[in-house]
């Protein structure tokens, strides 16, 4: 098996590469969302979702940890969304969708919180992107984006873009968002923003 035919299962997940390399995620990611929630405080009964959710880890730990009323999780691998599903096959109020985060199959206003983990590099247009994001969220509503690398350059694959720190602040900020905080420890990076 060659890695690069291994690491374009990041971008989107498929078959038992996938799984295999969406269970891999679902431990590596942990210490990096949890850095990266330490920077929110997640409104108690939220309405949430994780876009790009892989196998499901932040949508159990918003479910699970941060008490959230009900959770989504959206991702356009049908791969991801098998995973996410039968990991959160036990939990009450926990709802796993396919779907793409340019168009994303909610209506208007109905988010206190949205998080996307390790996927904004492979959005397809990310101005128009976070806009769709702004569509579904509440007033005061929160965007959460939680990155393990900021540094251009890094890409291990094509149809990949990372975002250095003052890119993703920019980009928040041009589509409208407020109280924009963003925060970096060596090649991670998060940002917070409120619609
Ligand atoms: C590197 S994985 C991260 C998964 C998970 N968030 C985690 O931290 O373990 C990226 C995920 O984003 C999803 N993704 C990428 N582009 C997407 C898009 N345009 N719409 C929805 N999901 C997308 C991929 O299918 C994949 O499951």
């Amino acid at each position: 098996m060659s890695s690069d035919k291994y690491i374009s299962n990041a971008r989107k997940p498929k078959g038992s590469l996938g799984k295999k390399f969406i269970r891999h995620m679902n431990e590596h990611h942990k210490e990096l969302i949890d850095w990266g929630f330490e920077h929110i405080k997640v409104p108690r009964k939220a309405e949430a979702l994780d876009v790009g959710c892989g196998g499901g880890y932040t949508v159990r730990l918003l479910r699970k940890k941060y008490k959230c009323k009900k959770v989504y999780g959206v991702d356009y691998s049908k791969t991801s969304v098998k995973m996410a599903k039968k990991a959160t096959r036990f939990l009450r109020n926990v709802k796993i969708k396919h779907g793409n985060v340019s168009s994303l199959p909610f209506r208007n206003k109905k988010f206190d919180l949205v998080t996307a983990v390790e996927t904004i590099y492979y959005w397809p247009d990310i101005e128009k992107d976070f806009l769709e994001i702004y569509r579904i969220l509440k007033k005061n509503g929160q965007f959460l984006i939680i990155c393990e690398d900021c540094i251009p350059g890094n890409e291990v694959m094509k149809d990949m873009k990372i975002y250095t720190q003052n890119e993703i602040h920019k980009l928040l900020i041009h589509t409208g968002y407020k109280e924009v905080q963003t925060f970096r420890t060596n090649n991670w990076v998060c940002a917070i923003a409120k619609k």
